[in-house]
């Protein structure tokens, strides 16, 4: 059996009438920008892309988080990669402030494009994982001048979603709404090759990733849910617990598609401004909707992530993802806390 490429895939896919010409361009589109990414994350010190981006003053992004250099040419390359293709009304980058419209120069297409361009940075400097995290919505109809309001869909309407993991290999993980399927790039062919399709994620685990060190900060519920997963076989669970953190949602949540477990990363009291650390539009609905279509679940604690409806570009959101039955017992702790104050 021939290798499939992501080329072969998509027009599989558009075959099967699951991919419209225009989606399929995009795909591709994003997936050599991912490329061309890897080969500038890949370069390390000898690229000069390590560090903090604008010299000694520093860069600040809309965040309020210092840019990296390689941000910075990560929302570039994507950016430059698709304004000319014709098959995008306008892009919405977490390194933005506000949605950045086709330039008038070029065909304007049907659909939106939303990304974090380099996930996890502060994972640069120190030569471990990063990614790309992508979403793709429709542009309402009968936009004339595209403005952020017309991204602000809830997740189930995203039309596609997917991540590019920035590992010891490249690997691009994709849905289109029929399954989540795993691509690695051949280096040598300079191509995405299809190596699992219609990833599943198990539905119990033992393993769960949260950032222990902001426990004090946690509201009641996830604390009491997070001391019952240390408790292990002396708690109410009965079984002893593995933990992990890689502090790049995009290596914690491929380990989740490859192996099971949760991710939290939950509401905490450091910044009581903030409602989560993690971003709705850019990382929490296209991550919950590749879980999601691996059999998988995510919730903010209390409502399914997809069923957001966002207010703002840059709204941040608490996450629960993973396996299905492990993120339902998390969700109940918060649901119970909240009927019992009531
Ligand atoms: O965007 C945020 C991010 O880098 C995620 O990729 C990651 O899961 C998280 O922040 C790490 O947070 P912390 O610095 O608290 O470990």
């Amino acid at each position: 059996m021939p290798a499939i490429s992501l080329t072969r895939h998509l027009i599989e896919e558009q075959r099967l009438g699951h991919v419209t010409p225009d989606l399929r361009l995009l795909l591709e589109v994003v997936a050599r920008a991912c490329k061309r990414i890897s080969v500038a994350v890949g370069k390390g010190a000898l690229g000069d892309v390590l560090g903090e981006a604008g010299g000694e003053a520093g860069s600040i992004n809309v965040q309020g988080e210092a840019q990296k250099k390689l941000d910075v040419i990560s929302n570039e390359i994507l950016l430059e990669a698709n304004a000319w293709g014709g098959h995008l009304a306008a892009c919405a980058s977490e390194e933005m402030a506000h949605c950045e419209p086709i330039p008038d120069a070029f065909p304007r297409g049907n659909y939106l494009l939303v990304f974090d361009p380099l996930d996890g940075s502060s994972n640069i400097d120190i030569n471990a994982s990063v990614g790309t995290i992508f979403s793709v919505l429709r542009c309402p109809e009968g936009t004339a001048a595209v403005e952020d309001a017309h991204f602000l869909q809830a997740g189930r309407t995203q039309v596609a979603a997917g991540y590019c993991l920035y590992g010891p290999s490249t690997m691009l993980v994709l849905t289109i709404g029929h399954g989540t399927h795993a691509f690695t790039l051949d280096r040598e062919q300079g191509s995405f090759v299809l190596t699992r399709a219609h990833l599943r994620i198990p539905e119990t685990t033992r393993e769960f990733a949260i950032n222990m060190s902001n426990q004090r900060h946690w509201e009641a519920p996830t604390q009491a849910y997070v001391a019952d997963l240390l408790a292990g076989t002396d708690g109410p669970r009965g079984k002893d617990f593995n933990m992990r953190w890689v502090a790049a949602m995009v290596a914690d949540v491929h380990r989740i598609l490859t192996r099971g477990g949760i991710f939290i990363y939950p509401w905490d009291r450091k910044d009581p401004s903030k409602p989560g650390k993690l971003r709705l539009m850019y990382e929490a609905n296209p991550m919950a909707m590749l879980v999601e279509q691996a059999g998988g679940a995510a919730t903010n604690g209390r409502t399914r992530i997809l069923d957001i409806e966002p207010d703002s570009l840059h709204q941040r959101v608490p996450v629960f993802l993973g396996s299905r039955d492990e993120v339902e017992t998390a969700t109940g702790y918060h649901l119970r806390h909240d009927g019992d104050a009531a």
